[in-house]
């Protein structure tokens, strides 16, 4: 069938230079494990060190180096027609590429950039693998040897394998003027009145005279919203800021074109600020949560009410099971049913606006999470720096922010939570920061939430604390005793007991998950088994057979672009037949709102289109829905995106299938559901780098589709037409609909 797909408008996210610098690439060095302060100096011989590519991290080239310190060195010329040819002469950058984890770079023998910490220094160690690093040195700097041989010594800290250098390899390049001018992009408000503002900064150290346009579009139509043409100078390093005001709910974007007004070369950035699609609940009562709640014979029942609407709010259930009870004033159902079978009930809730009722089934038997775990775990926000305190603070949010009333029930501590020795009698203690386990589960659950916690089949986690290795049993009962609901079992320092043996075949991968399996089964509580190995073993074939409940299929997901598109778009692909009800592929936690997996946190650096694109995959995908932010800090966008009652009732759909990715046609996607009332959620991707407009009829023929009876925007919460199918899709974005034919 014939693409079709428009290309329009302006060009990308990203910052499109049209100047011509030159630019130097290195890609190979040379390389040695260990440290040495001396291998900094341009003087050292370093003749007999190995070749190293850095494009690819060492392991890929046959090196392992965990925990441990490695140098590379890159001997090059930095002809003088580089500076000659630059029209400002000021700066000369270094585009590192990305190190696994921290550096110090050195130019002949000079320090001149270091991002993340080595063991030594103040504070300790600190990764920063995923940072892209852009170094910045004088042109005046007597450490470089203008046409003459440079020496960049790269110390590199590695803590767990992969490690080094590796990307893009290093680039050099004197910059123009016209490079140094930078727009980044605010939110200054959101709400019913959104401004973006838009700061012009010159990174040069002179000032900078400049044409500058900035024009506000609507994406959907092509109008222009706002124009702003003005001469203006930037001294050097300083900024200027330009606030831009757009309508709720609307689809803008900005491009910002500077042009240098004495050469005339150009830079544009363009952007799409965020704007909030869900619209506000109703004050009147809404229930906004699964359909179906499982849990084995005689265990605990936890479950709060989802459900929205103006407080007090009273609620009641109709054949509420013997065994359960129902707070009527929190809404948190709990007790717990001694024999198997389906019981159907009516939730009702009631407040000064009015009234709703819906039909809800526990189903006793052997199957827990019959929809996918919705919740919140530290580990994209707090990383190793988590404490009781910053999970309370989140856990009381999600209450206080309502995300509790769109089914979010599930708080999960990940790694760093365990003491550095057992206690006497080998069962497992916990740090400082974890005064009362029991205490944080005894307070979860008053409140109708669900405890989780994190360790590993090996004696260490993959943050070197205490795993579970030969105490299995005892850590299993310690769980109980604290009241967890959750366990994530980690894989990570299991690989030396792994490697401890030949033995490859696939019932080595599974041994420790049925070793811990078979205890977790003998506590009288349901503990949802969520295991993580990154997809080793084609994990989905066998995870059912181990009783797990969920399985991470990919590596750590981070917050950009590049991760998301591959754990998401690529790695899922094949997995749709392996999800259902009580197993759910995990492609890892959610990356919206302020993360950072340490103590400082940042906004994630997904765009606005990435972060709706994030959200309607994952419940097109089934997936566990675990929220990696402070909820204490959410905004008003990232609440849209996390409470979506038509978006999350598709990832909490009762059939349980996972989608199936259709089409690809160039950076078109589209992936489809089966929802359990005969509809289909189909989420429209466009993965590409410019805009796109999209006939989704000319795909009906390969989805099998003749005409559609009903459709429907699952983002805005309103019936689209059935006939005219063009969507404007922009780049990273969505189009997410729930469609009948
Ligand atoms: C691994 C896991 C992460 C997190 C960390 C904790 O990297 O994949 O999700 O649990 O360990 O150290």
């Amino acid at each position: 069938m014939k693409k079709q797909i428009l290309l329009t408008m302006c060009l990308s996210v990203a910052t499109m230079l049209s100047t011509t610098a030159q630019t130097l690439k290195l890609k190979e060095a040379r390389f040695h494990k260990g440290d040495n302060m001396e291998w900094k100096n341009s003087s050292f011989d370093d003749s007999g060190w190995q070749s190293m590519s850095i494009l690819k991290p060492w392991n890929e080239q046959g090196t392992q180096n965990p925990n441990n310190y490695a140098w590379y060195r890159i001997r090059f010329t930095m002809p003088q027609s580089m500076l000659d040819d630059s029209d400002v002469k000021e700066t000369v950058l270094f585009n590192m590429g990305k190190i696994d984890d921290a550096d110090e770079t050195y130019l002949n023998g000079v320090l001149i950039g270091k991002t993340g910490q080595t063991p030594a220094d103040k504070g300790g160690y600190s990764s920063a693998w995923e940072s892209v690093r852009t170094y910045s040195v004088s042109a005046k700097n007597k450490a470089i040897k203008w046409d003459g041989e440079n020496v960049l010594a790269v110390r590199v800290y590695n803590g767990n394998d992969p490690g080094g250098m590796f990307g893009s390899g290093v680039s050099i390049s004197v910059p123009n003027r016209i490079d140094g001018m930078k727009t980044v992009f605010a939110q200054k408000s959101l709400g019913d009145n959104p401004v973006c503002t838009a700061t012009l900064k010159n990174t040069n150290r002179s000032t900078a005279k400049i044409i500058l346009d900035i024009d506000v579009t609507d994406t959907e139509n092509g109008e222009s919203l706002q124009h702003i043409n003005k001469k203006l100078s930037v001294k050097g390093n300083g900024t200027k800021s330009f606030d831009l005001a757009y309508s709720k709910g609307k689809c803008v974007q900005i491009k910002v074109t500077c042009t240098d007004a004495v050469t005339g070369k150009k830079n544009v950035t363009t952007y799409i600020p965020k704007y909030i699609l869900t619209p506000a609940a109703p004050a009147t009562p809404r229930y906004n949560g699964p359909l179906v709640y499982g849990v084995r014979p005689g265990s605990p029942v936890i479950f709060r009410i989802p459900m929205s609407g103006e407080r007090p709010m009273k609620f009641s259930v109709t054949h509420l099971p013997e065994g359960l009870t129902l707070d009527a004033a929190n809404g948190v159902i709990s007790g717990s049913i001694k024999d198997r079978g389906d019981y159907e009930m009516t939730i009702i809730g009631e407040n000064a606006k009015g009234k709703t009722e819906q039909k809800f089934t526990i189903k006793v038997g052997d199957k827990i999470a019959l929809t996918p775990p919705m919740g919140w775990n530290s580990w994209n926000c707090w990383g190793l720096s988590v404490s009781q305190e910053k999970v309370m603070s989140s856990a009381r949010a999600l209450i206080e922010k309502g995300l509790a009333d769109y089914g979010y029930s599930y708080i999960n501590v990940d790694d760093a939570w365990e003491a550095p020795e057992r206690n006497a009698d080998g069962t497992i203690a916990v740090n400082d920061k974890f005064p009362d386990m029991k205490g944080l589960g005894d307070w979860l659950h008053s409140n109708g939430l669900k405890f989780g916690i994190y360790s590993s089949p090996g004696d260490r986690t993959c943050g070197n604390y205490l795993g579970s290795l030969g105490h299995e049993e005892q850590d299993a009962k310690t769980y109980n005793s604290w009241g967890v609901d959750y366990l994530k079992y980690d894989w990570c320092g299991y690989s030396r007991e792994f490697e401890k043996s030949s033995d490859r075949s696939v019932a080595a991968y599974v041994r420790p998950y049925l070793h811990m399996q078979k205890y977790l089964r003998e506590q009288p509580r349901d503990i949802f088994y969520s295991l993580c190995q990154y997809g080793m073993a084609d994990v989905w074939k066998w995870g059912h057979a181990v009783d797990a409940n969920s399985w991470r299929t990919t590596g750590d997901i981070t917050d950009t672009w590049e991760s998301l598109y591959d754990i998401g778009f690529v790695r899922q692909a094949e997995l749709y037949p392996y999800a259902e009800p009580g197993c759910w592929n995990d492609p890892d936690m959610l990356i919206v709102g302020m993360v950072g997996w340490s103590a400082n946190l940042r906004e994630t650096r997904l765009t606005t289109e990435e972060q709706y694109s994030h959200i309607s995959l994952w419940s097109l995908l089934a997936s566990n829905m675990l929220i990696g932010c402070d909820i204490s800090r959410i905004d008003d966008f990232t609440f849209g995106l996390l409470c979506n009652n038509e978006v999350n009732a598709v990832n909490q759909d009762i059939l349980g299938r996972q989608a199936k990715r259709e089409i690809v046609d160039g950076d078109i996607q589209i992936w489809k559901r089966p929802l359990a009332d005969g509809s289909y959620a189909v989420g429209i991707f466009n993965v590409g780098s410019e805009n796109a407009t999209v006939d989704f009829a000319s795909y009906f023929d390969k989805l099998g589709i003749s005409r559609l009876s009903y459709a429907r925007d699952l983002w805005r919460q309103k019936d689209i037409s059935t006939t005219d199918t063009r969507y404007f899709i922009p780049t990273h974005g969505v189009k997410f609909i729930k469609i009948r034919y």
